[in-house]
């Protein structure tokens, strides 16, 4: 397939998946409508990469559904101040729709050829905002806190703490909470503490504890 038709289906893919479920931030539309998702899936399902699902990456992990990234991205609303953690590169797509937003990407992947795949394809694109590492996201990453905004693309049994500790005064924390089926919650923190609101029912992979 030519890049041309890349581009068409892209665009038809933020017209109907997208815009036509009521996301509206145009950075987020923006970004949707330029990273080329297909670069981030095995070649072989290439021609799928814009279908309105979660696709399979290899490793037994999945590239998320386009309206979930672009839900999770609205629902963290970014600029380009902002500097973001995400637990769970897989196959980098989501990280690639952040950094296109925000000035600066801090991305944590468990499985090691993941993390490196989308470093690769990343450098490739031209990114130079997105930082990794390869470990656990449920301590999150101290060095680098305190964080605008947290996303987690792999669903804990609970929110892990330490990924509130490293959230700054007003940030805001997006994460799939239970087993099979999850609510996405959003965590926003407050100098008296925490309020949490659930927001959609969602399915994720879940986050793997190695401890
Ligand atoms: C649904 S996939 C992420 C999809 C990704 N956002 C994308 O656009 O392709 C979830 C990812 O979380 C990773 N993961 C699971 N448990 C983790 C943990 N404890 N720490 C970091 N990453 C983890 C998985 O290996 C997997 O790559």
């Amino acid at each position: 397939m030519s890049e041309e038709n890349f581009e068409e289906k892209r665009r038809r893919m933020v017209g109907e998946q997208i815009k036509a479920r009521g996301i509206t931030d145009t950075s987020v539309l923006a970004a949707m409508e330029k990273v080329p998702r297909h670069e981030f899936v095995p070649d072989k399902i290439r021609s799928h990469a814009y279908n309105d699902e979660p696709l399979s990456i290899g490793e037994g992990q999945t590239i998320s559904q386009p309206y979930i990234v672009a839900y999770m991205t609205e629902a963290l609303e970014l600029d380009d101040e902002k500097k973001i953690l995400e637990i769970g590169t897989g196959s980098g797509y989501q990280t690639a729709v952040l950094a296109e937003i925000v000035k600066d990407v801090f991305s944590v992947e468990i499985i090691e050829n993941l993390s490196r795949r989308s470093r690769d394809i990343h450098a490739e694109l031209g990114y130079k905002n997105i930082h990794y590492k390869i470990g656990d996201g449920s301590y999150g990453w101290k060095e680098f806190a305190p964080f605008d905004a947290i996303i987690v693309t792999a669903a804990p049994h609970i929110t892990p703490l330490p990924l509130r500790e490293q959230l700054s005064i007003g940030g805001k924390l997006i994460v799939p909470v239970g087993d099979m089926f999850q609510d996405l919650v959003c965590i926003v923190k407050n100098k008296n503490g925490f309020t949490e609101k659930k927001l959609i029912s969602v399915r994720f992979v879940p986050l793997v504890s190695p401890h």
